[in-house]
């Protein structure tokens, strides 16, 4: 496996792989979990090269957000990723993606104004710019993402879609502790007792999922499910619940085939996000 620095160098090292056919791209901002190692796997599996990239993008974090205290460990994840497979990674530090008169932010227009987009402001111009750098500087076949961050897979999607990008976008399934808590590296900020408090999402989302599989087609007793489940939970405070169209992400009424069941809740300082797809093509 090599570890590549700088773009020129992944590029080189690109270049000089003469058996790189298809390559499988897995973006991260390291510390990982078995949720990227499971999409390591897959790329793996799928291509004839993997590379993985490994760079925590201060532009998709807000001022009062955790960029200085995200958690990092690049030797452990070098190891991991060796393990799972991966033929190049790309580390590069803040100086190699945004160097002096860099200025360019990607809009992703009509996906990015709600649910966590508005809670968090800027926070996919950033996710998009830098996704646009990685494919560009890795060229992959196809980019791996998971269904965890099910906005940020929508506003790719439609971000490859928009510059015709001739990138597969990948999208696999939430990996869950045995309690349902969707694995995150933000997970590691959690206290025991927020730990033990943090399944409830988990449980929340699947209320709306078994309501629905019962036949339940109003979006809002959908969204007042969620909320009474999560309100189970005295430590959660709630920022949004929400019952949407997958692809718009526009809030529903009635909910027809599909619909993407999803909430960000807070857990003291800790902000969890998860979400259900109720009806086919489950995740
Ligand atoms: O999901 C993440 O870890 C990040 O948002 C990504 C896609 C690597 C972009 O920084």
């Amino acid at each position: 496996m090599q570890v590549l620095k700088t773009v020129a160098a992944f590029r080189a090292a690109r270049a000089a792989r003469a058996e790189v056919g298809d390559l499988g791209l897995v973006p991260t901002m390291g510390f990982l979990h078995e949720g990227h190692l499971s999409l390591v796997t897959r790329a793996r599996a799928e291509n004839t090269a993997v590379a993985a990239s490994i760079f925590v993008n201060p532009t998709q974090f807000g001022p009062h957000e955790d960029l200085a205290r995200y958690p990092r460990d690049l030797d452990r994840d070098l190891r991991l990723l060796e393990a799972a497979g991966a033929d190049l990674v790309f580390t590069p530090e803040p100086a190699e993606m945004y160097p002096p008169g860099f200025d360019l932010s990607i809009l992703v227009g009509g996906v990015t104004d709600v649910l966590e987009g508005a809670v968090r402001a800027g926070h996919f111009a950033g996710v998009a710019t830098v996704v646009a750098k990685l494919f560009n500087i890795v060229q992959p076949t196809r980019a791996y993402f998971g269904q965890k961050d099910a906005q940020q897979c929508v506003v790719i999607k439609k971000l490859v879609r928009d510059l015709d990008m001739p990138i597969e976008v990948i999208v696999a399934p939430t990996v869950r502790e045995a309690d349902g808590l969707a694995l995150s590296s933000r997970n590691s900020y959690l206290t025991p007792e927020q730990r033990a408090a943090a399944p409830v999402v988990f449980r929340a989302l699947s209320e709306a999922r078994r309501l629905f599989d019962a036949g339940e087609r109003d979006a809002e007793a959908l969204r007042r499910a969620i909320l009474e489940a999560l309100s189970k939970e005295a430590r959660v405070a709630i920022d949004y619940i929400s019952v949407a169209d997958p692809l718009s992400l526009r809030e529903l009424a009635t909910v027809g085939r599909q619909a993407l069941a999803s909430t960000a809740v807070r857990l003291g300082p800790t902000r969890l996000i998860d979400n259900l797809l109720l009806g086919d093509a489950r995740a």
